[in-house]
């Protein structure tokens, strides 16, 4: 996720977000997951989660960064399990 420098502090990272979570909420995706800035995602509704509830695929350098946000009736308690990366971003260097 990038906005170009000149362009940032405008919202156009906030509305991409926000087009992207109204796209799947349309598709009936209950969670988004993301590994990020908490400063940032938070103002989309994004939540920390518990490595421990929702295990990533390497060991976290900002644990607080792991984050998500429920789209539909589920609570976030409900997301669980063991999550994998697609394959360019899975190296631990990059978590
Ligand atoms: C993060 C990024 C995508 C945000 O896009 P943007 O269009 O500038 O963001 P918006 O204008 O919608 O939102 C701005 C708000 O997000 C926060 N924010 C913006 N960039 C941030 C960053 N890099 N880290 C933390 N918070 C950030 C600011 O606090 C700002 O809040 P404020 O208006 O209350 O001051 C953009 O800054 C960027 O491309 N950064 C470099 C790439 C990057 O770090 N990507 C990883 C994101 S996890």
């Amino acid at each position: 996720m990038a906005v170009a420098s000149s362009q940032q502090g405008k919202g156009i990272g906030q509305a991409l977000i926000n087009h992207a979570l109204t796209y799947l909420k349309t598709h009936n995706v209950d969670f988004v997951v993301t590994y990020g800035d908490p400063n940032f995602y938070s103002k989309t509704g994004f939540q920390a989660v518990a490595d421990t509830q929702l295990i990533p695929p390497f060991s976290l350098s900002y644990p607080h960064g792991w984050q998500a946000v429920a789209l539909g009736d589920k609570p976030l308690s409900e997301l669980t399990g063991e999550v994998r990366c697609v394959l360019p971003l899975n190296q631990a260097c990059y978590w």
